[in-house]
């Protein structure tokens, strides 16, 4: 008989259990650093400048970044970290305020030099810096900054400068110590991810492991081990979000989820029926789809005022929510579809208190719901979102949806929300949708939609004066809603949504394009 040695697997840790941890000194690019780790497929958190060693040692990173921060390292109130983190062997790299204060806790010297970068600059490398390998000598890259390294720490050695610069990167491979005065995070450094890569992979060692599928099998097994066998409610939305959470936790934990659909009536074209064919009919998920729609039109007949419609919309939506809700029972834990902005907003890195998102952006969940929170997304970015939803199966449609407003149709009708009205501009948005996606514009632009002011103007159509309303195509590009510029569409376009929205919307005679910014304008009209 012959004994057989069978190995044992060998689990690697999950990408989250070995993050890259990115120390926020406040700088404007500490949240795009992150982002940056994690398109490189390394699991990156922001962390506050005032992370203790202790701390980082239990998170068992692969690295540290420092970001970049205000004005001066010399500065009264200026951000520091403990010199304790600099001895712990985490490879770490400095950006540009953290390159500083790298140098000043290290031996080296940072100075005002009368000489200050803004903007693009030509890098040049010296010798084979482990940051560079591979890359060009000379590079562009991007600087902002006052102050200078004038002397490295103690034992790095220079290894790129600029002509204002002479001190733009360090390497210190003793000690894992890396500076670059630039931003490789920025996208006018056209190496930048590279250098980003060749510190993560190259001298960190991390491997590019977080994938969307990691990231499901890492959130399966976390719900798993949080609900165990209770019961879990979400409410859909028709949202990009709220679908991947509820598709995270069915994975997770199947029939023990329901999902609450509440249709307001103040969808898009088509966009209620969605949910139930999407999650009812493809994923199986158990769904209640609770038809509200003329118990909110009720409660906004005859209200004008934008705030008011929000606050109706918003209290209402709870109401059916709870009753739904109590009909099913013994339900110990809610959805939510918090994303990691939401996060870093409520709490920033200190303590990172959860703010509980509104769940359906219309105002919240009733604070004395008894129910746990489970957040598959807490980690997420949003991009990072449609990619697990893509992974998760989730049609191409609905992955890539554009922001839609909670109350939805009820604030794009300037006026009383009627039926007729809502009709209206119903069928004129789904016109400029699909004429939006045939153009192949759909993704590029933040939002696209109409506004049907209730006012009505003169036209005729055939021998007859007509009297009726007009519909306002509002098209922007944005990065996050803060601010926003009108989309320049093609006049092919506006041509056919236009003909299209007077030849086949009875009640509409006037299209209007809306060609203000934010600000001084806002996305919605109201
Ligand atoms: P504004 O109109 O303020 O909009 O430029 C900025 C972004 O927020 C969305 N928005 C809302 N979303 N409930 C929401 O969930 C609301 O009441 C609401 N109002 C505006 C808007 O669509 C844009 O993306």
């Amino acid at each position: 008989m012959s004994a057989e040695v069978v190995r044992l697997p060998v689990r690697e840790p999950s990408p989250e259990e070995r993050p890259v941890l990115v120390v926020d000194l406040g700088g404007q690019y500490s949240q795009l650093i992150a982002r940056r780790v994690r398109e490189a497929r390394v699991f990156s958190e922001l962390v506050s400048h005032s992370v203790t060693p202790d701390e980082v040692r239990a998170r068992n990173p692969y690295a540290l970044i420092l970001s970049g921060g205000p004005a001066s390292v010399y500065a009264e109130g200026a951000p520091h970290v403990d010199p304790a983190l600099y001895e712990l062997g985490v490879p770490t790299l400095g950006i540009c305020y953290g390159m500083q204060l790298m140098a000043q806790d290290l031996g080296g010297r940072v100075d005002r030099t009368g000489v200050s970068e803004f903007g693009k600059a030509s890098l040049e490398t010296e010798g084979e810096g482990a940051l560079f390998a591979g890359l060009p000598a000379q590079q562009t890259v991007w600087m902002s900054h006052r102050d200078s390294v004038v002397a490295p720490p103690a034992g790095a050695r220079v290894v790129a400068g600029s002509p204002s610069t002479p001190i733009a990167a360090f390497e210190d491979p003793e000690r894992a110590l890396y500076g670059v005065q630039f931003h490789p995070e920025v996208v006018h450094t056209p190496y930048g991810q590279d250098v980003l890569k060749n510190f993560l992979y190259g001298i960190a060692a991390a491997p590019p492991a977080w994938t969307p599928a990691a990231v499901i099998e890492e959130q399966v097994e976390r719900i798993r081990a949080q609900v165990g066998s209770d019961r879990v409610l979400c409410g859909l939305s028709g949202g990009v979000d709220s679908a991947v959470a509820a598709l995270l936790v069915y994975k997770a934990v199947g029939e023990q989820l329901t999902c609450v659909f509440v249709d307001h009536g103040l969808m898009r074209e088509n966009e209620g029926e969605q949910v139930v064919e999407t999650f009812g009919g493809h994923f199986h998920v158990p769904l209640v789809a609770v038809q509200a729609q003329e118990r909110f039109l009720a409660r906004l007949a005859g209200i004008e005022e934008p705030e008011e419609k929000r606050m109706i919309v918003g209290e209402e939506f709870i109401r059916v929510f709870e009753e739904e809700a109590a009909k099913l029972g013994d339900v110990r834990w809610l959805v939510q579809g918090t994303l990691y902005s939401d996060v870093i907003e409520s709490g920033g890195t200190e303590g990172v208190a959860a703010k509980i998102k509104s769940h359906h952006n219309v105002g919240g969940l009733p604070a004395d719901m008894k129910m746990g929170l489970v957040e598959p997304l807490r980690l997420l970015f949003k991009d990072e979102v449609r990619r697990v939803g893509e992974e998760l199966g989730l049609p191409e449609r609905w992955v890539w949806r554009q922001p839609f407003p909670g109350p939805g149709l009820s604030i794009r009708i300037i006026g009383e929300v009627t039926p007729e009205r809502l009709e209206i501009l119903r069928a004129a948005d789904a016109i400029l949708q699909e004429e939006v996606r045939k153009a192949g514009l759909y993704r590029e632009l933040w939002q696209s939609f109409a506004v049907l002011p209730a006012i009505k103007s003169v036209g005729v159509q055939g021998d007859e004066r007509t009297y009726a309303y007009p519909i306002v195509i509002r098209a922007v590009t944005s990065e996050d809603a803060m601010t926003a510029d009108w989309a320049r569409l093609p006049y092919e376009l506006l041509d056919t949504i236009s003909s299209r929205i007077v030849n086949e919307i009875p009640g509409v005679n006037r299209v209007a394009l809306d060609i203000s910014s934010k600000p001084p304008s806002t996305i919605e009209w109201e």
